[in-house]
């Protein structure tokens, strides 16, 4: 599994205003979408393409595009969803398929109730949004399900990510055949008793969405 912590300050910069517990839902919403572009370039960079021979005004050459079959963007919901729109805004043309998981917050468990996915995911890169990596659960749980759906690769962009949950995952796919990478805005120092990230941000559904 490679973990791959971007280091930029445009990005460091929106990570301490998103921080910031007194910045409002709006202005929450848009630094996400914003960081969630710059991270999906540096997740994109090992996306499949195929070269086309295109005629220029002044001449003809070669180039490349993205691969058939396109990539599958899968938000899980709900503070997935949030991060939708600047994965798009990068990727246009691909698809999209949601995962609904919640976590038990007793037992930090995580468990689907809900999936719009295609059936076959054979050959398909997939790019899983999730805005916080904490104790690891939710993405272990996702991850086998796209791996049991055929998926070929796995990306997950996270604004923030907690070591303990990374620790989970690579143990989870040590002997994994598909390649798997972490994209996070932050590596924050640990979970709390409560298994949130600290520093972190707080509830990302809740700042995004409001509490409900
Ligand atoms: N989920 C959140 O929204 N925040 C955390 O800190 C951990 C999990």
């Amino acid at each position: 599994m490679k973990v791959h912590v971007a280091n930029h300050p445009l990005i460091s910069h929106k990570l301490t205003h998103l921080r910031d517990k007194g910045t409002d839902s709006p202005t929450f919403r848009r630094l996400v979408e914003e960081l969630v572009t710059l991270l999906a370039y540096e997740a994109t960079r090992d996306v499949r393409t195929t070269e086309v021979t295109v005629e220029t005004p002044v001449t003809q050459t070669t180039g490349l595009i993205m691969a058939q079959p396109r990539p599958v963007v899968v938000p899980i919901l709900r503070a997935g969803l949030g991060m939708l729109e600047g994965m798009t805004k990068l990727l246009p043309t691909a698809e999209v398929g949601f995962l609904g998981m919640v976590r038990d917050e007793t037992t930090l468990q995580a468990s689907t109730y809900a999936n719009r996915l295609p059936e076959d995911l054979a050959g398909r890169q997939c790019f899983v949004l999730d805005p916080m990596l904490a104790t690891g659960g939710t993405l272990v749980a996702a991850f086998n399900f796209l791996i049991e759906r055929g998926a070929t690769e796995i990306t997950a962009i996270c604004i923030l990510a907690a070591p303990e949950g990374i620790d989970v995952l690579e143990k989870a796919f040590t002997n994994s055949n598909i390649p798997i990478t972490i994209v996070t805005g932050a590596l924050d120092e640990k979970l709390n008793e409560h298994g949130y990230i600290v520093p972190g941000l707080g509830d990302a559904g809740d700042r995004l969405y409001g509490v409900v």
